[in-house]
């Protein structure tokens, strides 16, 4: 009990330290990230595309740390949409490889960084094994408090919300208790807040599916960096933009 006590306090003496540093006002307790460009980052560098996936896998350690160390509560990576199916065979193939290896490398320590991960997305059409990774990497992590890795993995936002829908109906929820906060309940995401920062890398100006229902109210960030490129140093200038927004949520200031 008292070295996590310790740890906290040692955990926002950090985060403290970093909001000074970068002379940061706020930092979004929601970050969500679009996760793009890999595929340019490695053709620009006369490299195949898996290598980008690969160069763009190290990159989320690197964020999530990044994150955690801010005092982010919960990031949010889109790892895999429901449109990736499309791609060619081998790209698919390798990039669930690329994704099966990291589960079972980085979970132990993630646990260790009391980082929680947690799943967006549906593991029907998934490997068993991988399935398996993943639910394994979520059970371990089940009780950890620091940050919470949310992983939009096969993940699509019709998807979940058709998903949603289904389960509602199926348990028989009453027309009349249908309501914003039922709905939330619902998605894959349900118990976390909605994100307040959406970021895309690679320079596109596009949701591509991702968190339709949670982000209603989110700010954008979009820089024109590749994922594998997008360091501690360009995720605290979203950080800096975002403390410059004014929120207003449809209301006054
Ligand atoms: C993002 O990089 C990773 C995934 C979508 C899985 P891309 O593979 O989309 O890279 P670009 O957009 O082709 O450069
Ligand atoms: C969005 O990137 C999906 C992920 C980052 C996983 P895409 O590269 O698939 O998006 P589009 O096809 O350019 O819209
Ligand atoms: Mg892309």
């Amino acid at each position: 009990m008292a070295v996590a006590a310790a740890q906290k306090r040692a955990d926002s003496e950090t985060a403290e330290r970093i909001l000074a540093e970068y002379g940061l006002s706020a930092v979004p307790r929601h970050v969500a990230i679009i996760m793009d460009g890999n595929g340019r980052w490695a053709r620009a560098r006369g490299m195949p595309r898996l290598a980008g996936h690969h160069a763009g896998r190290e990159n989320v350690r690197r964020i999530t740390m990044a994150c955690a160390d801010a005092g982010v509560e919960v990031l949010t990576i889109y790892a895999f949409s429901t449109e990736n199916w499309r791609r060619p065979a081998d790209e698919v193939w390798g990039l669930m490889s690329l994704l099966a290896e990291a589960i079972d490398r980085e979970a132990a320590d993630l646990n260790r960084n009391n980082v929680r991960i947690h799943h967006s997305g549906s593991l029907d059409g998934i490997s068993a094994a991988l399935a398996k990774s993943v639910q394994r990497a979520v059970d371990l992590t089940a009780s950890n408090t620091r940050m919470v890795l949310n992983v939009a993995f096969n993940y699509g936002g019709r998807a979940e919300i058709a998903r949603a829908v289904r389960r509602m109906l199926a348990q028989g929820v009453d027309p009349e208790g249908i309501t914003e906060e039922r709905i939330g309940e619902f998605l894959d995401t349900a118990g976390l807040p909605d994100p307040d920062l959406v970021i895309r890398t690679a320079g596109e100006m596009r949701l591509s599916n991702f968190l339709l229902w949670q982000a209603a109210y989110a700010e954008y960030y979009a820089t024109p960096v590749c994922w594998p490129e997008f360091g501690r140093e360009e995720l605290y200038r979203a950080f800096a933009d975002f403390g410059r927004r004014t929120r207003r949520f449809g209301g006054l200031v």
